[in-house]
């Protein structure tokens, strides 16, 4: 089932989202429903929060589900390692419309629990190492806008106001 993605405002995307201690059915639907309105979008990642359930579960599929061995499901994430630095363009699907370069380690290790309740470790650069760090930040109450400075995050919070105001956010 499709789920609505909340955008830049919504106060559930700025709060801490709790660890998961059980993997019990209810998760399990919302991972489906992550996993399909992630492809829907389309985006090549998602976290809970931004479908209104403040749990720290994410999904990253760089495929855009093009390769059925992409998917990547994370619970309770945690960072292992980071290091380097890369600079790059990056969207939110919760920040329709808008795009910044955003400043991030080049790679990170990330450990989590996988939906059987397994633990996992993924290692990324680039891209991967970019998807995980906006899919933590998502956990952690961030939003990509938020690790912008002056000039261009003011911009895009301006604009997203003018949105709000005529009913278009
Ligand atoms: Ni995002």
């Amino acid at each position: 089932m499709l789920r609505p993605i909340l955008r830049l405002g919504d106060s559930i995307l700025c709060e801490p989202a709790r660890a998961v201690d059980a993997i019990t059915p209810e998760i399990d639907t919302l991972i489906d429903d992550m996993i399909a309105t992630m492809y829907a979008a389309p985006g090549i990642g998602l976290a809970a929060p931004q479908v209104g359930v403040s749990l720290r579960i994410f999904v990253i599929d760089l495929s855009l589900g093009k390769d059925p061995t992409a998917l990547q499901v994370m619970i309770n994430p945690e960072f292992v390692e980071r290091d380097g630095m890369q600079l790059e363009e990056e969207g939110c699907l919760s920040v329709p419309g808008f795009t910044a370069t955003v400043a991030r380690p080049r790679r990170v290790v990330v450990k989590g629990l996988n939906r059987q309740g397994e633990e996992y470790t993924l290692d990324g650069t680039g891209l991967l190492a970019r998807a995980l760090q906006h899919e933590v930040d998502h956990l952690n109450s961030c939003l990509f806008v938020d690790r912008l400075r002056g000039i261009a995050r003011d911009l895009i919070l301006r604009k997203i106001k003018k949105l709000s105001k005529a009913g278009q956010w």
